[in-house]
C-alpha cells in the first residue's frame, strides 16, 4: 500500500472493498505502471525468489490487480488469489488471462478479516504472502496473524510486505510542502483514509505478534532510501540517483535501522 492511496483523507466511503472497488481500475496507472512502483515490485519480487518451489501451492492475500499471483505462476507455483474487492479480482484475472496463466490459478474473494468464511478448515497452503500493505487495512493485524497459521502447514512460509510508522523521505518530502498533518498520522500510528482506518506499524510490534507461531527469518525494509511512489516526479528527474539508491538500499536491507524507517518492511517466517 503506498502513500498515494491515503493523501484523499476527507473522502468518505463505507467500506475498504468499496474504496478498492473504485480505485481498481487505476492501480497500474497510479502504482504498479510507475518507475518506483516498478522498482519496488521487483524489490519485493527479488525477496519472494526462492521462497517456494514448482508445484507448490500458495495463499496470496490482498492480490490486488494480480502483479504476484503472475510472477509466481510463472515459476509453476499453484496459486490461490484472493483479495476482498471483486473488482480488484476482475483486473488480477484479466491479466492472468493474457499471460496464459489460467491453468495456475484459482481465485476466490476473501476477507483477511474472516478467513474461515472462505477457507475450510484442514486446507492448508506451502505458503502466504500479502504485499505491499494490504494488512495495514485490518482492524486487529495481530488476529490476523494468528488466523493465517491455522492455514500453513508446519514449515511453511509466510511473506508480509507491512507499512511501516517512521518514514524519514516522507518527513522530508511532506515537510517542505508543510503537509504535517499527514507525518503526523503516520508517526502516530493510524490515518483515516476514505472513511477507513488505516494503521501503519513498527516492525518489533509486528515481530510480537509472529514469534507465536512463527520463526521470524528476516525482516527487511524498503523504501528507506528510494522515495514512497507519489514522489514519482522527483525520481524522473533523477533517474539515475534513484536506481543507485535502490541498488545501495537493496544491499543494505537488513540492516537495522533501515527496516524500522522504511516506507514498508517485509518479514519473512517459517510457521513452527
Ligand atoms: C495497496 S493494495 C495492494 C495490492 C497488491 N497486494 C499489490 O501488491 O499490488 C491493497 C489491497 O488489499 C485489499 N484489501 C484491503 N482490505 C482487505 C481485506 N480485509 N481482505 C482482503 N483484501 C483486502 C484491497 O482490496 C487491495 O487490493
Amino acid at each position: 500500500m503506498q502513500g498515494y492511496t491515503y493523501r484523499n483523507m476527507n473522502e468518505s466511503t463505507s467500506s475498504i472493498r468499496q474504496v478498492f472497488n473504485q480505485l481498481a481500475a487505476h492501480y497500474d496507472t497510479i502504482f504498479t505502471n510507475t518507475d518506483i512502483g516498478r522498482m519496488l515490485r521487483q524489490r519485493t519480487h527479488d525477496l519472494l525468489n526462492g521462497m517456494f518451489t514448482p508445484g507448490q501451492t500458495v495463499l496470496v492475500l490482498n492480490c490486488g490487480t494480480g502483479e504476484d499471483v503472475i510472477h509466481l505462476a510463472r515459476q509453476g507455483i499453484n496459486v490461490l488469489a484472493s483479495d476482498n474487492s471483486e473488482e480488484m479480482i476482475k483486473f488480477a484475472k484479466i491479466k492472468v488471462n493474457q499471460a496464459g496463466l489460467n491453468h495456475m490459478v484459482e481465485f476466490r474473494q476473501i476477507n483477511f478479516d474472516k478467513l474461515d468464511y472462505s477457507l475450510s478448515s484442514g486446507e492448508t497452503f506451502d505458503g502466504i504472502i500479502s504485499n505491499f500493505g494490504g494488512i495495514n487495512c485490518s482492524s486487529d493485524i495481530s488476529q490476523v496473524v494468528k488466523n493465517i497459521a491455522d492455514y500453513l502447514r508446519p514449515g511453511g512460509k509466510l511473506y508480509l510486505c507491512i507499512m511501516g510508522q517512521f518514514v524519514p523521505w516522507e518527513w522530508l518530502y511532506l515537510g517542505v510542502r508543510g503537509k504535517y498533518k499527514r507525518i503526523y498520522h503516520r508517526f502516530r500510528g493510524s490515518c483515516i483514509w476514505r472513511g477507513q482506518e488505516i494503521k501503519y506499524y513498527s516492525p518489533a510490534e509486528i515481530e510480537t505478534y509472529l514469534s507465536i507461531h512463527y520463526r521470524s527469518t528476516q525482516c527487511s525494509g524498503l523504501g528507506f532510501l528510494i522515495p514512497p511512489s507519489y514522489a514519482g516526479k522527483l525520481f524522473s528527474k533523477f533517474p539515475r540517483v534513484f536506481y543507485f539508491l535502490n541498488w545501495v538500499e537493496k544491499h543494505l536491507e537488513t540492516f537495522f535501522p533501515i527496516p524500522l524507517l522504511s516506507d514498508h518492511f517485509v518479514f519473512k517466517s517459517i510457521r513452527k
